[in-house]
């Protein structure tokens, strides 16, 4: 503000002469059209994946469900050859029911979350047991490792219910469309609210899955592509100017640091590996022995036997709440030690291991 033409705007702007940036942009019941735009769009630029078929084909609640749960926390280049490798070695829910758990944890190491790979076999198990999925969100969202959004996804897209499928993409593509400013954790009610009315009785599941191809592709966290967005008609951010301010969350806290040491022990060529429990961390997982993980200064506790230990690096790796740096110890040792408890393993059969030990296998064998 400054000129006199900017001071004429204001003073006509207050007194409702002119209409102000938030009128020209459409109001609540204005959005009734965005469905149909952004299904017309989801018909042309949709993406091919494999857990989705060609128009008209009934969708396998096996394979939604195996997809939803892998991209629970993973993104689609890094799940979908586990997606494949899965649905080749066990085709159907009764197939993975039947699966040893250690087969399903080794097919799972190195997509993180563990504890989704151990639901995913209850789960599988509950449903071979009854004979049947239950389709609606509400009853989806008893199964182990079912949660408000995979209940929704599961049961907009595999059984055509009317539900809404609501994660971080649809949370930023509608935190832009309603130029969400308030305290995020009521907004998010709200918004939870707008996409549930806005599902479209007759393909909800290509909705939910239309919003997830907009969030990935075009409503981008940094660099939105309003100009070929099918609903930029109807986005109050895109109005104003400045769509990727929104979502407008709390910052986040920094992450700690831990720090700990991995022990790599070779004897005859085979390394000792350890089974971790199947509560906390990488629970059920293959590992390499480690000390505790700590937060603040490297400490240096004894290892857990003798042997002529060699510091051979450090790898590091990021966790959910804490980052860590790992470093790695290898001794190479005449025998086994009769108090090292786990499995020896050769080194070149060493599979099924969570990305960190493998990053700490790799710098000690090289
Ligand atoms: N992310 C989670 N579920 C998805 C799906 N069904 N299609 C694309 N991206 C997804």
């Amino acid at each position: 503000m400054g000129s006199m033409l900017d001071l004429v705007t204001m003073h006509l702007r207050l007194h409702g002469i002119v209409k102000t940036e938030r009128q020209t942009v459409p109001k609540h019941a204005d959005l009734n059209g965005l469905a149909p735009a952004l299904l017309d769009w989801f018909d042309r630029h949709g993406r091919d994946l494999p857990w989705r078929l060609a128009l008209g084909e009934r969708r396998d609640p096996y394979r939604v469900w195996l997809a939803e749960i892998m991209l629970q926390q993973t993104t689609i280049p890094h799940g979908t050859p586990y997606f494949l490798t899965f649905t080749k070695r066990w085709p159907t829910v009764d197939a993975l029911a039947a699966a040893k758990d250690e087969d399903v944890m080794t097919a799972w190491a190195g997509l993180g979350y563990y504890a989704r790979a151990r639901n995913l076999l209850k789960c599988a198990r509950e449903i071979a047991a009854r004979g049947s999925w239950p389709e609606t969100a509400a009853e989806l969202k008893k199964l182990p490792g079912i949660g408000p959004y995979t209940a929704g996804a599961i049961a907009a897209i595999a059984f055509n219910q009317p539900a809404a499928a609501v994660d971080g993409n649809v949370d930023r593509v509608f935190a832009r469309l309603l130029a969400l400013k308030g305290v995020w954790a009521v907004e998010k009610k709200r918004l939870h609210a707008e996409v549930e009315r806005l599902v479209p009785q007759d393909r909800p599941g290509d909705f939910a899955e239309a919003l997830m191809d907009l969030g990935a592709t075009v409503c981008t966290p940094t660099r939105p592509n309003c100009l070929i967005c099918p609903i930029s008609g109807f986005c109050r951010a895109k109005a104003e100017g400045s769509p990727e301010r929104y979502p407008i969350k709390p910052a986040k806290k920094a992450k700690p640091i831990r720090h700990g040491i991995a022990y790599v022990a070779v004897h005859e060529g085979e390394v000792l590996l350890q089974r971790r429990p199947d509560k906390g961390l990488l629970g059920g997982m293959l590992g390499l022995p480690t000390s505790d993980w700590v937060e603040g200064e490297p400490n240096h506790p004894p290892p857990p036997f003798k042997g002529n230990w060699d510091e051979i690096g450090d790898v590091r790796h990021v966790f959910t709440h804490f980052d860590l740096r790992l470093r790695v110890l290898r001794a190479d040792l005449p025998r086994r030690p009769a108090k090292a408890e786990g499995q020896w393993v050769p080194a070149k059969d060493v599979e099924g291991l969570p990305s960190v030990f493998a990053k700490a296998f790799r710098v000690a064998m090289k």
